[in-house]
């Protein structure tokens, strides 16, 4: 059976970067340690004034194009994943075709071009549409450009602006892929609700405090219904596990009920059983609340053992490197986890090639999905060609005024008197270059 997967990736984040524990928590008049500690953020990548999700997305999809010696003529479709879209009808893919087509000689006229809407799961969900493209034999050997891209801005003074971020993250969907190949199993969990949303307008109304409850009883689903056709999991299966980020405490929080989920049945709760007893079942309760205390006790002690604490910084932790210093990105959160999971092993020297990756995706409104990947032959060259640790080090470290004055740059609601400033200069890459006669954005490539 042909194996379609990721082919290559490539990452490009805001130039911009906020010290959270450093300029925007003494601002906030808040502790650091809510930051570092609760959250696990030490910083937010945020767009200068001349990027945006188009900018982002089309210079990482240049940058993965050269690297992999593309030309308009390989790619068969362009999907782009964003839920900080500003048009309606024209979706941002033809922004970045357009372009892409400035410093091509080819065109894209071949191109299926799209976007893709659930929230953070939008990226994967992409990932899923070029991935049965492929498979259905509609690809005529050609691959495609999925780009998750997103500025991630809440409203100024909203709990949420604590995990804002900006970035994109550019895929190649390939038939014989040299990064990682997806299982065809799948499980979801997905139901109609309300955490957080944007009704027709430009930053999220969210309910902050319940939309962790959705994520975690979403992701549980997820997993679940993946078990329901690829078999039981078990820690010991995979070398990570990429989750959704918005924050690393909220993956801390997923990981735990998936380990514990993973160990019920199996030795190792056996194991635990003489520190922590075994886990409470539902069945051996008649009251919901006396249940879900128990549950409460359990977990509380399971994540003291030394056997959760080794699994968790050895399939979990390496996920959140990338996500401490960049905050949520949306749609490439979870793709970023990826990365940051392999980039680490490629760091240590580990070898990879056949080892499995479960991965959770997760979507406000909402929906999570899981599945998984086997690492392939090349994984280490394809990681080892971005430029990240670059990218995150030139970024510009913004004051509190100046963080100010960029997020009301971005706000589509403000109108900016006098000159809007640019903290970074560009460099050969794609620019936001002002607005055209129906209303539309203008790119240029600024050498
Ligand atoms: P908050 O209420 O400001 O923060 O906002 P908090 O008071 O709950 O503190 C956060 C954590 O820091 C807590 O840890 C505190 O105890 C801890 P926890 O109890 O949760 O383990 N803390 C400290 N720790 C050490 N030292 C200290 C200290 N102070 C506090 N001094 C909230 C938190 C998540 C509500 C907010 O950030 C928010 O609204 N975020 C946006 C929504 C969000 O990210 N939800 C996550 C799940 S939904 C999702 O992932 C989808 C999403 O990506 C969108 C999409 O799909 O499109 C958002």
């Amino acid at each position: 059976m042909t194996e379609v997967g990721i082919d290559a990736i490539e990452i490009r984040t805001g130039k911009l970067k906020l010290d959270l524990p450093g300029t925007f928590a003494p601002a906030q008049g808040e502790d650091p340690g809510k930051y570092t500690k609760g959250l696990g953020l030490n910083a937010s990548s945020f767009p200068d004034t001349y990027e945006d999700i188009v900018t982002m997305g089309a210079n990482a999809a240049h940058r993965l194009m050269e690297r992999e010696g593309l030309e308009p003529e390989d790619i068969g479709r362009i999907d782009v994943a964003t839920e900080s879209s500003f048009d309606n009808s024209k979706p941002v893919s033809t922004y970045i075709a357009g372009c892409l087509e400035q410093v091509y000689d080819g065109k894209f006229s071949h191109a299926n071009k799209g976007e893709r809407k659930f929230a953070c799961v939008a990226g994967t969900q992409s990932i899923d549409d070029a991935y049965n493209w492929i498979k259905a034999g509609r690809h005529r050997g050609r691959s495609a450009l999925v780009i998750a891209t997103d500025t991630a801005l809440y409203a100024r003074n909203d709990p949420g602006e604590a995990t804002q971020g900006a970035g994109a993250v550019a895929m190649l969907i390939s038939e014989d892929p040299d990064l990682a190949s997806l299982s065809t199993e799948q499980g979801y969990g997905s139901a109609d609700e309300t955490d957080f949303l944007k009704p027709n307008q430009q930053f999220p109304a969210v309910d902050g405090k319940r939309s962790v409850k959705v994520y975690l009883a979403r992701m549980r689903e997820a997993l679940q219904d993946f078990e329901s056709v690829a078999d039981r999991t078990h820690p010991d299966d995979f070398a990570y596990i990429p989750f959704h980020t918005p924050f690393p405490g909220m993956v801390r929080k997923a990981a735990l009920f998936g380990y514990r989920h993973m160990i019920r049945d199996t030795s190792i709760e056996d194991e635990l059983a003489e520190q922590i007893g075994r886990q409470p079942r539902e069945e051996a309760f008649d009251e919901e609340e006396a249940y879900e205390e128990a549950l409460t006790e359990y977990m509380d002690g399971l994540k003291e053992t030394a056997a959760y604490r080794e699994w968790y910084d050895r399939v979990i932790e390496p996920t959140l490197t990338i996500a401490r210093e960049v905050g949520n990105w949306y749609t490439g959160s979870v793709h970023l986890a990826r990365v940051s999971a392999l980039k680490t092993a490629a760091e240590e020297g580990r070898e990879l090639a056949g080892e499995r990756l479960l991965v959770g995706s997760y979507g406000s409104g909402a929906q999570a999905e899981m599945h998984a990947e086997t690492v392939q032959e090349s994984w280490r060259e394809k990681i080892e060609g971005m430029t990240l640790d670059e990218q995150l080090e030139e970024r510009y470290d913004l004051s509190y005024e100046e963080y100010e004055r960029v997020h009301d740059v971005h706000n589509h609601a403000i109108e900016i008197d006098g000159e809007i400033e640019e903290l970074t200069a560009p460099d050969a890459e794609f620019v936001f270059d002002g607005w055209g006669r129906m209303g539309e954005r203008k790119y240029r490539f600024a050498e």
